[in-house]
């Protein structure tokens, strides 16, 4: 597939109740499949979703799994008292995708919890049915991914820490391939929900010192390290940190400064496009971990490479959540937390490391070479199983 293929599918749909837009995109499919969350943001558009389905599509291949990369987004501010009726109605309009080759999974806005909910109740099964109705055994697999998803860890659901653990073990494979100690750096995290949460927790079990996490109210600092753990018991179902668990020494900053904030590992961990070539200016940190999707403007991402910031691209840094649903369900992994924390660790420290000494080798920049590593892997895997749905189970495709 090249780069400017043209998406598989795009659907405009528009709520008759409220008026509020809704849209999907499947970019491509593998063996009749495509995988790729579904956000609630205001003022989403076709062009996001349409380049989060692609980033999907990567994000697969980079990770070996069976299927292509597809995308929703519902255009209504999560806090919006409609926010619920029109996540309810959209998934309805959505039934036959969602039960006809897309799974998909929590995303910006909207948890795991509240999407499981509304797709119970509108009778689609659940949120990745899609690819459980090919597994060969639905039940088993369903069993699965439900146990895995009751998981909790300290505190966090399984599925919303392994994405945000997979994000700090890219951030350990840049930092042992550049040789430096990652116990040695600061880190700041844009965003403090599902990833940024979790990329906070695990960058600090790390030994990096967290001086700063940002919620959509502002950014909360410490040069000496905020207490992350604290942080994290604050929060509320949308990643808003409570203000009243701040400790003395800890700062505060409009969100938009969030750059000023001096780290040497910055993750981006919220919205699109987070980083820009004027903002980009601003970062003096040795490196960017998109653990958000699209967070970094082309324009950025070419300005940090020319400066020496090592960017590790969305789809590699954040693609633990994504490869953990496929290998649950897949059967790769049991339900069993610290299965899925070792082998996350293991295949992204190899895929880090692989991507890194291919772009030093080709003189390109590491998001260049993870899409060349990821495009390889999805070709070979549309070629062996096809496009569209064939009648054989899936495979549990080598990681
Ligand atoms: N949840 C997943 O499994 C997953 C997996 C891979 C990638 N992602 C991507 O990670 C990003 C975040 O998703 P999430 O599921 O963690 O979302 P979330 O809704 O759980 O959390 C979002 C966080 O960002 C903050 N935020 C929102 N707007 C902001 C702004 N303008 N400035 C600063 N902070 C802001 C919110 O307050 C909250 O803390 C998205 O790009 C998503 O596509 C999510």
């Amino acid at each position: 597939m090249s780069s400017d293929s043209e998406p598989r599918l795009r659907v405009i749909w528009t709520d008759p109740v409220t008026g509020r837009k809704g849209y999907a995109v499947i970019d491509r499919m593998v063996n009749g499949l495509a995988g790729g969350g579904t956000r609630m943001r205001s003022g989403v558009t076709m062009e996001e979703v349409e380049r989060l389905a692609r980033t999907m599509s990567y994000k697969n291949g980079a990770f070996n799994l069976p299927g292509g990369g597809a995308k929703g987004g519902v255009d209504i501010d999560p806090h919006d008292p409609e926010a619920r009726g029109v996540l309810s109605r959209y998934v309805r309009a959505m039934r036959p995708l969602y039960r006809n080759g897309w799974g998909t999974a929590e995303d910006l806005g909207i948890s795991q919890e509240l999407l499981s909910e509304v797709f119970a109740e509108q009778g689609v099964g659940m949120t990745v049915q899609a690819m459980l109705d090919r597994s060969g055994d639905p039940m088993a697999a369903g069993r699965r991914v439900s146990q895995g998803l009751a998981i909790n860890v300290e505190g966090i659901g399984l599925a919303d820490c392994i994405g945000g653990y997979g994000v700090a073990e890219a951030a350990a494979a840049a930092a042992d391939y550049k040789r430096w100690d990652i116990s040695k750096l600061r880190a700041v995290v844009q965003g403090f929900g599902s990833m940024g949460g979790s990329s906070a927790r695990y960058l600090a079990r790390l030994g990096a010192r967290v001086v700063g996490v940002v919620d959509v109210n502002g950014a909360v600092t410490n040069p000496d390290g905020l207490d992350v753990e604290r942080l994290l018991k604050s929060r509320n179902t949308l990643g808003e940190i409570d203000r009243s668990a701040l400790r003395p020494g800890d700062g505060e900053l409009p969100k938009e400064r969030w750059l000023e904030i001096d780290a040497d590992i910055v993750v981006p961990a919220a919205v699109a496009d987070a980083i820009t070539a004027e903002n980009s200016a601003a970062i003096k940190a040795r490196m960017v971990v998109e653990a958000a999707n699209i967070p970094t403007t082309d324009d950025a991402q070419r300005l940090l490479h020319e400066r020496g910031t090592v960017v590790i691209p969305d789809y590699v840094a954040n693609g633990g959540a994504n490869a953990w649903w496929w290998w649950t369900l897949l059967g790769v992994l049991e339900a069993d937390a610290e299965q899925s924390f070792a082998h996350v660790s293991r295949v992204m420290r190899e895929t880090v490391r692989h991507m890194l000494e291919l772009a030093d080798a080709r003189h390109m920049t590491p998001r260049a070479a993870a899409n060349e590593l990821s495009m390889e892997n999805l070709d070979r895997l549309a070629a062996r199983l096809g496009e569209d749905a064939s009648e054989t189970p899936l495979e549990p495709v080598r990681a």
